[in-house]
């Protein structure tokens, strides 16, 4: 028999509670981070795809997936975070002016000559990695990509194709290879570029979580087109939980405190903000072991305590989803319904709209589908945050390409 779904539904009513909005995520913040990206020559926004087969299908309103599987040309979302954090760490050492936090500047033959000799150093499943890697080559530098136990070959081999990276798949989990990449970077003068905090290390990963919030910018932007002022729903996957935690952050201000309904979903092995609001004391909690999940992406035991409160104060809903809930939701965006269009969605891009689909099919989570009111007033939005990002593994779920 498949193991089932679990959720469970935030104790605290944000609406009434008002909890504190982070600066960090403030839109003053936000707009400096998008005008970054749009000074990159590869900027563009990715598409939002609507699919009103699969909504009529599933009775609700309207589904919109962003599909970050054309970001940057790298197949996820995380080149965002990397290139943003990366482009501050390079402006404080050159002592740039906030205006001249663009490419042409950081770029410019002056600035290239006072960083070459950086050296970058994160831990990654694959998709930061990527990010990091590119982004180190546009502004000219080096990166070094430590990679958890049970990394797939072709996930190190697309990160080493970037400029020669060096890359080395550990015997660790991804957590304590956070922790060995932060012990390489003091003892040998690199540079940390990691998307997720711990104590004394803050900076950057909440560059990297402000990093993000171009993608639900635009999507914004994107559903404003389709006369949508605001979408009732929205389904955030996390593995640390930097991305939701972005996303939600900026809504919450954006919204002023009534974000949409929001949902964070995680692999049932390694559910640690599902836990950590389970356990009920406000504080995260870490899943310990070598949990194993297709949701590569998402196979974090440690939530990043810097994102957590948003998460804790702001979603409304948790899920704790086994692997078959993403290979539906994989297998439902490659072959959709009626007249939608195809989204190629990975393993840990595509949980959220598994979800979606069980919620509204399955008899056993009828209650749940009535407490979410998905309806036909619902306007849902999803992020699709990898494409193809392991051909083999893509290939095996929903066919080829
Ligand atoms: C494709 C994809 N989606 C979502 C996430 C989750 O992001 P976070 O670790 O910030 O929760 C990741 C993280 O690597 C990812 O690669």
């Amino acid at each position: 028999m498949k193991s089932p779904i679990a959720m469970i539904t935030n104790p605290n009513d944000h609406q009434l509670n008002k909890p504190e909005l982070t600066p960090l995520l403030a839109p003053a913040a936000v707009a400096a981070v998008r005008r970054f990206h749009q000074s990159l020559p590869q900027y563009q926004p990715t598409p939002l795809v609507s699919l009103p087969g699969l909504a009529q299908k599933l009775g609700v309103g309207a589904i919109f997936v962003k599909d970050e599987s054309h970001r940057f040309g790298l197949g996820a979302f995380k080149g965002l975070g990397a290139s943003y954090a990366m482009a501050t760490i390079i402006a404080a050492t050159v002592n740039a002016a906030a205006a001249d936090l663009n490419y042409a500047f950081l770029t410019s033959p002056a600035v290239r000559q006072q960083i070459q000799s950086l050296v970058f150093i994160t831990a990654t499943d694959g998709n930061h990695g990527k990010g990091v890697a590119w982004a180190a080559a546009l502004f000219g530098c080096r990166a070094i990509v430590l990679m958890p136990r049970g990394t797939k070959p072709c996930r190190a081999e697309a990160i080493r194709a970037i400029n020669g990276t060096r890359v080395e798949i550990t015997d660790l989990n991804y957590d304590d290879a956070v922790r060995r990449a932060a012990q390489l970077a003091a003892e040998h003068g690199y540079l940390l570029i990691q998307d997720t905090g711990f104590n004394g290390y803050e900076d950057i990963p909440n560059a990297i979580t402000r990093g993000y919030t171009t993608m639900v910018g635009e999507a914004l932007e994107q559903l404003g087109d389709h006369g949508i002022a605001k979408p009732s729903h929205v389904f955030l996957q996390a593995g640390v939980g930097s991305m939701a935690g972005g996303v939600l952050g900026y809504l919450a201000h954006y919204y002023d405190h009534n974000p949409p309904l929001t949902t964070i979903v995680e692999p049932d092995t390694v559910a640690c903000i599902y836990q950590s609001v389970q356990q009920g004391q406000g504080q995260p909690v870490a899943v310990g072991g070598n949990p194993e999940t297709i949701m590569a992406g998402l196979n974090c035991g440690e939530p990043n305590p810097l994102t957590w409160p948003i998460l804790r104060d702001f979603a409304s809903f948790y899920a704790s989803c086994p692997d078959w809930v993403t290979i539906r939701g994989m297998q439902t965006l490659a072959h959709p319904v009626a007249a939608d269009p195809a989204v190629v969605s990975g393993e840990s891009g595509a949980v959220g709209l598994g979800l979606l689909l069980s919620l509204c099919t399955d008899p056993n989570l009828a209650t749940l589908k009535q407490q979410l009111q998905l309806d036909r007033d619902a306007t849902i939005l999803l992020f699709s945050t990898e494409g193809n990002t392991d051909p083999d593994g893509y290939a095996a779920i929903v066919g080829q390409p």
